[in-house]
């Protein structure tokens, strides 16, 4: 008799930021530009992490739909499908301003988020509660069941997701250290850190 062993382990999801962007050089909030040369290294170096450590036929590679985590999927050499749930956080009208041009010109926001930056909501933009509804549509097109999934996405965006899959509370998110040029792996409730840059 043939017994079909089929894999039954926890599938994995691996997290990656965008490669340094443009914006991370010169600490500006949010915008759509593209990678720095570090960034570009970096996006270079996945590709070899992609290439000799997953299994690439049985992954699914998801990107958001800006223009760093595009880029640095086109230049790790894999074609990923987007997701706009998966936008970095909408920082509304505060959008590519530097944090130092937004403390000196709207010094009551500039506290007002550092005193409660998980409510806090950007002026016709999101806050981290607001960010975390968007996540969870985000997640409920994650496949759990048939494969792995590969999401190179953005900080805030990273921190929602995995404090969900975590089921770390939502006051620990807006904390939450998620290095640049780093793959994180999360397998059921275990959390791995590899930085490749
Ligand atoms: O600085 C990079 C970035 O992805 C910004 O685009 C975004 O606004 C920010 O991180 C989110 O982090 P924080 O909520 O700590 O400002």
């Amino acid at each position: 008799m043939l017994i079909n062993v089929k894999e039954k382990r926890e599938k994995i999801v691996y997290i990656s930021r965008h490669g340094q962007s443009e914006m991370n050089v010169k600490d500006i909030i949010g915008g759509n530009g593209y990678l720095s040369p570090s960034g570009v290294e970096y996006s270079e170096k996945l590709g070899d992490y992609i290439a000799n450590n997953i299994d690439t036929e049985n992954t699914r590679f998801v990107t958001s739909s800006m223009n760093r985590t595009r880029q640095t999927a086109m230049l790790a050499g894999v074609s990923p499908e987007q997701n706009e749930d998966l936008d970095e956080i909408d920082a509304g009208d505060f959008d590519g301003l530097s944090y130092g041009e937004v403390k000196c010109r709207f010094p009551s926001e500039y506290e007002a988020r550092k005193d409660d930056k998980l409510n806090y909501r950007y002026p016709n933009g999101e806050s981290y509660v607001d960010l975390l509804k968007r996540t969870r549509l985000a997640l409920n097109s994650v496949d759990f069941e048939n494969c792995d999934n590969f999401l190179i996405i953005h900080q805030a965006v990273a921190r929602c997701l995995i404090a969900i899959m975590l089921g770390l509370s939502d006051d620990k998110v807006p904390q939450m250290e998620i290095p640049l040029h780093t793959v994180i792996k999360i397998q059921g409730s275990e959390i791995t850190y590899q930085k490749l840059l």
